[in-house]
């Protein structure tokens, strides 16, 4: 396995501080899955971290978008991050399609990444079966996550359980291409959040919360839910027969452990606390209305903050241009080192204005 040792000097890297990159992609309504299992990880560990989040437009049209749409979720995307308290004087937030240096990454990766390693993944699977066409792009969407990963040095990979493959690919791509070229990138990790690493959904306790069932009423709680329609969905939440409010990894009570890890993220308790909180309950309707009201409770500065910063977007669109610049000034560096290693010639700097 590589270290970090390998990290070039021209990699401005903090010393005390873990490099820290994900990414999110601005297509759907974002939910409380990737509330609990991602921004809020993000947000509560900025301090002991160096941070770059990625809004990955680049990924987004791998499979078919409305552009006005992509737009418009692109600047939504945004704003919520904001909202959900990433602080730009903290952490570097960018647009990937602002940095060129994704794209070009992506395509020299492409040349040392085996087909078979793509045609393996299983998101691939799922997203392009019964599919009448199917994108080049989709094939190669986990090369493109590869090279944001990889240009940033990253030691820290924070994403949801179903994304560990494609960081997985990731350390292969990196691995392969310091035996090939030079020994140029960190062999980034995955970390994955122990509860809010997988929300499930409140219709169906075995299905993971999505952006792409946000339209199925029932499913999803979206971070704009109104406190009614959030209500709503936590009363009707699938449970079990039983009348016990406590953690299990039984399949059977996936319902109710859900509620109660929504809860226990929220609340920054651990499980016995949770539990604890929930001795006096009287049955599954109490459980889904004090759920309820965590999450309402926890969404409303988070909704405040985003309808500010979607009043203003001029500022909005200030502070992403900052963070792509600051993003450039790490990617750049890299990239022109991708690009000594595979042997091209580089343009003269001196030329160039
Ligand atoms: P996506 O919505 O698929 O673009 O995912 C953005 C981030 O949120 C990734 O790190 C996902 O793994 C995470 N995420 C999405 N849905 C969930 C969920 N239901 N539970 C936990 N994490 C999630
Ligand atoms: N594929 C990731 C997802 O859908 C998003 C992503 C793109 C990402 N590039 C990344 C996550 C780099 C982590 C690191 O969730």
């Amino acid at each position: 396995m590589q270290t970090t040792s390998n990290t070039i000097e021209s990699q401005p890297q903090s010393k005390t501080r873990r490099r820290v990159f994900s990414g999110v992609q601005p297509s759907g309504d974002p939910q409380l899955g990737n509330y609990l299992g991602a921004f809020k990880g993000w947000v509560d560990r900025q301090d002991q971290k160096d941070n770059f989040f990625c809004i990955v437009d680049l990924h987004a049209i791998t499979v078919e978008q409305n552009p006005e749409e992509l737009r418009r979720q692109t600047r939504e995307l945004a704003a919520m991050l904001f909202a959900c308290g990433i602080d730009p004087d903290k952490s570097t937030l960018f647009i990937q399609s602002h940095v060129t240096a994704h794209a070009e990454a992506c395509w020299i990766l492409n040349c040392v990444t085996p087909i078979g390693w793509l045609e393996r993944m299983t998101q691939f699977k799922d997203k392009s079966t019964g599919q009448d066409s199917v994108s080049a792009g989709l094939l190669d969407y986990p090369v493109l996550m590869a090279g944001d990963i990889l240009l940033y040095s990253a030691h820290e990979v924070p994403v949801g359980e179903d994304q560990k493959q494609h960081v997985e690919l990731a350390r292969d791509i990196a691995q392969r291409f310091n035996r090939i070229y030079n020994e140029l990138f960190v062999v980034p990790e995955p970390v994955i959040p122990e509860v809010g690493g997988r929300v499930m959904g409140l219709n169906d306790p075995n299905v993971k919360m999505s952006k792409s069932f946000s339209h199925i009423r029932g499913h999803a709680i979206r971070l704009l839910d109104e406190p009614k329609e959030i209500q709503r969905s936590v009363m009707r939440a699938v449970t079990d027969s039983e009348n016990e409010i406590r953690f299990s990894d039984d399949p059977e009570r996936a319902g109710v452990n859900n509620l109660l890890g929504m809860y226990k993220v929220l609340t920054d308790q651990t499980e016995s606390e949770v539990e604890a909180d929930f001795a006096d309950a009287r049955g599954y309707g109490d459980l889904k209305k004090r759920v309820a009201e965590i999450v309402i409770e926890g969404l409303a500065p988070i909704q405040k903050r985003y309808y500010e910063l979607m009043d203003d977007v001029a500022e909005l669109d200030r502070l992403l241009t900052t963070g792509a610049d600051q993003a450039r000034q790490v990617a750049e560096p890299k990239i022109q080192e991708m690009k000594q290693a595979v042997g091209f010639v580089l343009p003269d700097q001196s030329r160039s204005q």
